[in-house]
C-alpha cells in the first residue's frame, strides 16, 4: 500500500520537470498536507555532536530548502536536523533553466543551479519567526559576482548568528566558477581565519559559541585532503561535511543525462563520498565531528557512512526518488539495525569500517 502510494506520488511529480516538482513539494510541505513521521524517538540514536543534542543522526542536506521556507516541516518528517541554504548575501537568480536533471536509471541527480536564492534578508526573516527548538543549520556561500568572497562568508556568520544552531561554510559547489578554489591550502587558511574570527567575536557578544562546519567536495586528491585536514586542525573548526556533489560521471547508466554539466548526487556518489569521508576521518582523528553526505538511500547506507567515520549523516537526492516517508523509514530502520548489532548507542558503530573505506582508491 505504502509502495503503491509512493509510486503514485513519484509518477505524479515525475510528470513535471524536476524544478517544478521541487517547488510543488515545498508547497505541499508548507500546506501541512504531508503526514508527519510517527516513529517514536529511540534513545540509542541520540548523540551530542559539536555541543548540540541530536535526537537522531539523520539530517536534511543543504539545497532542498534554500530559502528557509520549510525547516520545521522537514523536521516533522523525522529528520534529526535540517540545513537551510546555501544563502548568499544578495539574492541571485542562478543559471538558466533547465538546471536540474533526473538520472532515473541511476537514482541520481545532476544540478547546476548556481546558488539561486533569495538572499540573506529573506532567509533571516523566516528563521527569526521560528520558535521551535529543532536543530536548523545555516549553509552560507558567496555571490557569483562578489569581489571579496571571504567577506560574503563573514557577512553570513554575522547576519545569522542569532538564529543558526550551526553554520556550514560551503566552498564545494561546482556551479559557482572558482568557488572550489577556496579549498586550496592558502585560500582555505585565509577563509577559516576570517570566518572563525567573526564567529568568535559574535560568540563573545552573544555569550554562546555556534559551531562552524566546512563542506567539502568529493573530487579531491590525497594531497588536497592532507591540506584540508591540516587547516581544519590548525584552526578552531568544529567539523567537516563530506561531501558535496561530484563532477565525475563514472559508472552511470543514463548516458544521455550524464552529459549535462553540473554536480552529480544520489546513489552514484555514495562510494566516492564515503571513501573521502573515511580518508578525512583518518586524517583528522577521532575527535572532530564529521557529517557524511552523498547517496544515502536507506538505513543500511546511513549506517555505512557511520561505520566509515561519520557522526551524523544527511541526504537529499534519494528523497526525490523515495518521497517524504524516507527519513522516518531510515530512522526506524536504524533502530532495527541497532537491535541486530546489540549496541546501546549508534556511536559504538562509528569507525567500525573505517579501514575498509579509507583504504579504497578515490
Ligand atoms: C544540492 N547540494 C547543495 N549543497 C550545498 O551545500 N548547498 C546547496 O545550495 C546545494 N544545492 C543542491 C541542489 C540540488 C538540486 C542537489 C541535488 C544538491 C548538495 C547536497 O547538499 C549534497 O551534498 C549532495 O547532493 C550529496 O547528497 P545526496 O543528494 O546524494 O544525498
Amino acid at each position: 500500500m505504502i509502495g503503491a502510494l509512493k509510486d503514485i506520488g513519484r509518477r505524479g511529480l515525475f510528470m513535471f520537470d524536476p524544478e517544478t516538482a521541487h517547488g510543488m513539494s515545498i508547497a505541499a510541505l508548507k500546506s501541512g498536507l504531508v503526514p508527519a513521521c510517527r516513529t517514536r524517538s529511540d534513545p540509542r540514536l541520540r548523540q551530542t555532536v559539536a555541543g548540540l543534542d541530536f535526537e537522531n543522526p539523520l539530517g536534511m542536506a543543504a539545497g532542498y530548502d534554500k530559502n528557509a521556507e520549510v525547516p520545521e516541516a522537514l523536521l516533522r518528517l523525522g529528520f534529526g536536523f535540517t540545513e537551510i541554504g546555501t544563502v548568499t548575501p544578495k539574492a541571485q537568480a542562478g543559471n538558466p533553466r533547465p538546471r536540474i536533471f533526473r538520472l532515473v536509471e541511476d537514482d541520481g541527480v545532476i544540478n547546476r543551479l548556481g546558488f539561486n536564492n533569495e538572499g540573506h534578508e529573506a532567509a533571516f526573516r523566516r528563521l527569526s519567526s521560528i520558535r521551535g527548538k529543532g536543530i536548523i543549520g545555516v549553509n552560507i556561500g558567496a555571490n557569483k559576482d562578489s569581489t571579496d568572497r571571504v567577506s560574503d562568508y563573514v557577512t553570513g556568520i554575522r547576519r545569522f548568528y542569532s538564529v543558526a544552531r550551526y553554520f556550514t561554510a560551503n566552498i564545494s559547489s561546482p556551479n559557482t566558477p572558482g568557488l572550489r578554489d577556496l579549498q586550496a591550502r592558502e585560500s582555505l587558511a585565509a577563509l577559516l581565519s576570517a570566518v572563525l574570527a567573526a564567529r568568535d567575536e559574535e560568540a563573545a557578544k552573544a555569550g554562546r559559541k555556534i559551531p562552524v562546519f566546512l563542506k567539502i567536495a568529493p573530487d579531491l586528491t590525497e594531497e588536497g585532503m592532507d591540506d584540508i585536514a591540516a587547516e581544519a586542525l590548525a584552526h578552531d573548526l568544529d567539523g567537516l561535511i563530506v561531501s558535496n556533489t561530484t563532477l565525475s560521471r563514472d559508472g552511470l547508466k543514463d548516458q544521455r543525462q550524464a552529459k549535462e554539466a553540473g554536480g552529480l548526487s544520489g546513489k552514484p556518489v555514495f562510494a566516492k563520498s564515503t571513501t573521502v569521508l573515511a580518508k578525512m576521518r583518518r586524517r583528522v582523528g577521532p575527535a572532530m565531528p564529521i557529517i557524511g553526505v552523498g547517496g544515502v538511500s536507506s538505513a543500511e547506507t546511513a549506517l555505512e557512512k557511520i561505520r566509515a567515520g561519520a557522526d551524523l549523516v544527511q541526504l537529499y537526492s534519494c528523497m526525490v526518488y523515495e518521497g517524504p516517508g524516507l527519513p522516518g523509514k531510515i530512522v526506524a530502520g536504524l533502530s532495527t539495525l541497532l537491535d541486530r548489532e546489540r549496541v546501546n548507542s549508534i556511536r559504538d558503530l562509528r569507525d567500525t569500517k573505517l579501514d575498509y573505506w579509507a583504504d579504497r582508491p578515490i
